[in-house]
């Protein structure tokens, strides 16, 4: 680990809850395929898992945005879909369309898939790590390495739908015909990526991001279903299913590594949402959805929180005049308070590069 060196790491101060003048800056998905460098690599590669395996080529694009625009941190080129496919379920991703598992109907996939602590996990994993060692090695001192995976529920949605269906019906559909066997799946999910964050933070991660994607399919309450089970009727969806699968992954985390700095980023969980996730998870910072008013959201949450986030990122494919507006929008909204510049949700290919120098520039001042 590097803790040593974290005090230089502009991100790892915010994490700790001081503000700064301006606010440090990464993106969501910024090493990607609106890079021609990146896409480049990623022809070589073969298939998209074959890059995020090869610790060669994975290095070489998650330093690409850092060379180009300098941001204060880098995140590890990889996906949160890489443990399913250790845990063996079939994953592929296909051109255009996304990724693609062979869905998890029910009890006998499940029996297929490896048990918690079977060290073929690990092994598959082992890649990954090497990245992270060779990126905390190459990457400039005041840069901060971001780990990540993604949270129970948003991983188990794409293993039981088999693809990122919109309102993921497949998995509430299953959530409650046969509750009993999507919390063993959750907790599988809790158990591996614990282990899986605490080898990021050991192999030279600074901090990890928890990816909640798919927040935003869970309804409001749980239960206003014959198929629920009685003692689950009434409990908060959001807690039940999100929040308090990442508070027991934050927890064992922070038993092995006490000192683990965490982002969560809860998508789709409205304004209440993203404010219960530091109080009900106990991470050290929300990621911002672009949907979420951040400056009633910083009105909402104590001053000492943590945020990040939170330009559309279709306002950075526009750029222009709206584009610098949602950077001053930003930085009004958290003048004087801990923040880390991001976009609202990832990337897209079709963003100029042009606009990224645009709004950095305006960001720096
Ligand atoms: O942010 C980064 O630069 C780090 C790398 C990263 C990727 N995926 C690379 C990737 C991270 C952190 C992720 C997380 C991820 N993956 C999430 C959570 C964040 C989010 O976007 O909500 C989700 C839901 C996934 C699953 C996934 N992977 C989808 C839905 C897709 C297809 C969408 C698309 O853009 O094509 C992927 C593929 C993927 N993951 C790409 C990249 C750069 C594009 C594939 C390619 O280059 O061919």
């Amino acid at each position: 680990m590097s803790q040593g060196d974290a005090a230089d790491r502009v991100v790892m101060r915010v994490l700790a809850g001081q503000a700064q003048k301006r606010p440090p800056a990464w993106m969501m998905r910024q090493a990607g395929r609106y890079l021609p460098e990146y896409r480049e690599v990623r022809a070589k590669a073969g298939s998209f898992l074959d890059l995020c395996y090869n610790p060669d080529f994975a290095t070489e694009v998650t330093l690409q945005p850092i060379r180009r625009f300098g941001f204060e941190a880098s995140i590890l080129f990889s996906d949160i879909l890489v443990i399913p496919d250790a845990l063996g379920q079939n994953v592929r991703f296909v051109e255009g369309e996304g990724p693609r598992l062979d869905p998890l109907a029910g009890r006998p996939e499940f029996a297929r898939l490896r048990e918690a602590g079977d060290p073929a996990i690990f092994s598959h994993l082992a890649p990954v790590f090497e990245t992270v060692r060779r990126l905390r090695a190459e990457l400039p001192n005041e840069t901060t390495l971001l780990g990540f995976c993604g949270a129970p529920w948003t991983v188990a949605s794409y293993m039981i739908g088999g693809r990122g269906t919109p309102d993921l019906a497949p998995s509430r559909a299953l959530a409650r015909h046969d509750t009993a066997l999507v919390t063993e799946l959750i907790d599988r999910l809790v158990t591996v990526q614990t282990e899986y964050l605490v080898r990021q933070l050991e192999a030279g991660a600074d901090a990890v991001q928890i990816f909640e994607s798919h927040a935003g399919s869970l309804p409001d309450a749980w239960g206003a279903d014959e198929n629920v089970p009685p003692e689950e009727a009434g409990r908060d969806a959001l807690t039940r299913w999100s929040l308090d699968p990442i508070a027991r992954m934050i927890a064992g985390v922070r038993a092995r590594v006490p000192n683990a700095k965490i982002i969560v980023f809860a998508r789709g969980s409205g304004l209440d949402g993203h404010a219960r996730v530091v109080p009900e998870t106990g991470a050290d910072a929300v990621g911002v959805d672009w949907s979420v008013d951040l400056a009633a959201l910083r009105a909402t949450v104590p001053a000492t929180t943590v945020t990040q986030g939170n330009v559309h990122p279709d306002t950075l494919i526009a750029g222009g005049a709206a584009l610098d507006a949602a950077v001053d929008g930003v930085l009004a909204a958290t003048e004087g308070l801990p923040h880390i510049f991001n976009l609202g949700h990832g990337i897209t290919p079709q963003t100029p590069i042009a606009h990224v120098e645009r709004m950095l520039a305006r960001l720096r001042g």
